[in-house]
């Protein structure tokens, strides 16, 4: 199935890694080119390094950004108009969460989450718009997670802010529609990537990984009976991007194998 996405260019926010690295891969494979960012330049490096195994030199752009840094992101922004002659997507993948109960929870800890989950998203959605304007519409696919409408006790600020952001979502899809930018979000469970693996290795440093995983979806009762890949995840949005996803706006797509139970 043609996705009509060849010759567009996609801008991945937190592209270095997991759900943002992989779809910059299935970006590659559909003909788009991709620019991503991060903070860590060794991450960023072996990213790029194997996104250029896959693709020719002109297809791919790296920058180092911080995405709470409203300088930092305009200049990535900036520098991806410039090297490809435009923008048509927009993915706000970076991030990470902070878990904690309430009374755990510093002002320091609040304050990183409302900027990552929120003002980042913020930046990076005023920066690209004028690209977007230029193309005549565009997409945004912001990644958000089940707990913005099931919250979770020991997350309470990272599901506080996903909250936040879906409400946002909701408001720029109706307000970036007239500028024939459509805007979704895909909402996640729990998916292999270097963000649990980072949990695995501190919690259980000598369990055999598949174990881990399955003892996870068995103790947070994932209906499919596992946690999901960073390609499903990757597949769902680089479909909302698509020619195909034309008239989805608004929505969000749930990629959690049916944990949960809200409507
Ligand atoms: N995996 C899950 O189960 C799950 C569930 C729900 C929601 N999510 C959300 O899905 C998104 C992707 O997560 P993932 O699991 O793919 O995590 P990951 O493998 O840890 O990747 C996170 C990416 O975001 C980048 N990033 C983090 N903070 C950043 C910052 N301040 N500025 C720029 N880049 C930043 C990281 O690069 P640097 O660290 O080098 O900056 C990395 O490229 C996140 O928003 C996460 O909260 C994931």
């Amino acid at each position: 199935m043609d996705l009509g996405l060849r010759g567009k260019v996609a801008v991945i926010m937190g592209g270095t890694s997991g759900v943002g690295l992989k779809t910059a891969e299935v970006f590659l494979k559909e003909g788009a080119k991709v620019a991503i960012c991060g903070r860590n330049e060794n991450r960023m490096k072996s990213a790029q390094d194997h996104l250029l195994s896959l693709a020719k030199k002109e297809s791919v752009f790296s920058k180092a950004c911080d995405v709470t840094l409203k300088s930092d992101v305009e200049a990535f922004i900036t520098s991806t108009a410039e090297t490809f002659g435009g923008i048509d997507i927009l993915v706000n993948a970076a991030g990470q969460s902070v878990m904690g109960y309430f009374f755990d929870i510093t002002d320091k800890q609040w304050e990183e989450q409302i900027q990552l989950k929120y003002f980042a998203i913020i930046y990076a959605i005023r920066a690209v718009h004028p690209y977007l304007v230029k193309r005549g519409g565009g997409r945004i696919i912001n990644i958000n997670a089940t707990l913005a409408k099931e919250p979770e006790r020991h997350m309470v600020a990272t599901a506080a802010t996903r909250a936040g952001l879906l409400n946002l979502s909701k408001t720029l899809s109706q307000e970036l529609a007239l500028d024939n930018i459509l805007v979704n979000s895909v909402s996640l469970g729990l998916i292999r990537t270097d963000q649990w693996e980072r949990r695995r290795l501190k919690s259980s440093p000598d369990m055999d990984p598949e174990d881990y995983y399955k003892d996870l979806a068995k103790k947070r009762n994932i209906p499919l009976g596992r946690v999901g890949e960073a390609e499903e995840v990757a597949s769902v949005i680089v479909f909302l991007a698509s020619e195909k996803a034309s008239y989805v706006a608004g929505s969000t797509i749930e990629t959690a194998g049916a944990i949960g139970k809200a409507l």
